[in-house]
């Protein structure tokens, strides 16, 4: 029998990442993640093991150190590399764009390099619907122009991606999948990983998880005067799970291909307002969200949402989980993690 294959994923104990490992090990791969702990814990590790009964191995590294890269690379057979380390705060990109550029284009340039001397061809990039840069042509496919991006991270994939494309263009053996994120939310059905962030949440879901336990006093929704439903923002929620599934996927897929760089959206083709999704979670919860009407934040869209059909009809694969599950699974990890780190 063939054995396992093994996928490296690069920054893969953050949030998307860590629901990925776990997806392709229930698919039948070894995953093997590198990750600086810079924006995530050591303890992620044992709890994919928790989850899936095995462990991946961890290598504590900067994914742009292409000297630690090469010892990974010795020590394991990579089959393919799913990238998802960077930095990722819009805000603070805006404050620290150097920092940004750096490390998100370094780490990519790292891994590809490192690929190539050890000939490995399939690479998955974490991109983001950031790409489509204020486009107002909803929903957006994948045809639609990109750039006209509104800070330093959304021009990192950007930038990214036109990196992939060259790259794949040059050399036969490198295919490239490209998948666009809308905005994931949600956790692991064990509640056992989840979404973590450190100091002041920036995305909605955590931001309303921690006024659900009192953590923060009210959660300020940004502006309600938009072309919408209700007047709040828009958004395609997709629940990471499926998100994670994506990935499988995606490597599925570039199995085969070769000399290719395909970009795909991963949302759920529908868009849900800022209320929608503070009365969804309050109702399926039963827990209170106080929220106040403030000033539209700048940057921010009115409506964002994926055409998702070329996943479904190249990948096939397609969004599962709804506004409920999402809101439901936030909920439980959040209370979970809050009951173990009282008790540790
Ligand atoms: N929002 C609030 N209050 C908050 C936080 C967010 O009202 O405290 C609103 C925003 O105005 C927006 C919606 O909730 O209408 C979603 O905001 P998020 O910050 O959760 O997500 P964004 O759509 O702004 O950003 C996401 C990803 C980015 C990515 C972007 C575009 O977080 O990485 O989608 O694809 F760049």
């Amino acid at each position: 029998m063939e054995g396992k294959k093994t996928i490296l994923l690069a920054g893969g104990l953050g949030f998307i990442g860590s629901h990925t490992a776990v997806a392709l090990m229930e698919a039948g791969y070894e995953t093997v993640i590198a990750d600086d702990l810079s924006n995530s814990e050591e303890s992620v590790a044992e709890r994919i093991g928790q989850i899936t009964g095995t462990k991946p191995k961890l290598y504590v590294c900067d994914v742009a150190d292409r000297e630690a890269l090469r010892r990974v690379f010795r020590e394991q057979e990579i089959f393919g590399v799913i990238h998802f380390a960077g930095c990722k705060a819009v805000g603070e990109s805006v404050a620290q764009p150097l920092r940004y550029y750096r490390n998100n284009l370094d780490t990519t340039l790292s891994l590809l390099e490192v690929m190539a001397e050890f000939g490995c061809g399939r690479f998955v990039f974490s991109s983001s619907a950031t790409v489509y840069g204020v486009s107002e042509d909803v929903p957006f496919t994948e045809e639609q122009a990109t750039g006209g991006c509104t800070n330093p991270y959304g021009w990192t994939k950007y930038m990214i991606e036109q990196i992939l494309r060259d790259a794949a263009a040059a050399d036969p053996k490198l295919s490239v999948v490209l998948l666009r994120y809308f905005n994931p939310v949600g956790a692991h059905e064990s509640g056992i990983i989840g979404e973590q962030p450190s100091g002041v949440p920036n995305n909605l879901m955590p931001y309303i998880t921690q006024v659900a336990q009192g953590i923060r006093p009210v959660l300020h929704v940004f502006g309600d005067d938009y072309p919408t439903h209700d007047g709040t923002g828009v958004r395609d929620y997709i629940h990471v799970m499926d998100l994670a599934r994506g990935h499988v996927a995606a490597m599925e897929h570039l199995n085969g291909a070769s000399g290719s760089c395909e970009a795909f959206n991963l949302g759920t083709g529908k868009g849900y307002s800022v209320l929608d999704l503070v009365h969804t979670f309050q109702r399926v919860n039963g827990v209170e969200v106080p929220y106040e009407i403030a000033e539209r934040r700048p940057g921010d869209l009115a409506v964002c949402y994926a055409n998702a059909e070329k996943a479904q009809e190249i990948l096939g694969w397609k969004a599962e989980k709804d506004i409920e599950d999402m809101c439901r699974d936030a909920w439980q990890f959040t209370q979970l993690r809050a009951s173990s780190s009282s008790s540790s």
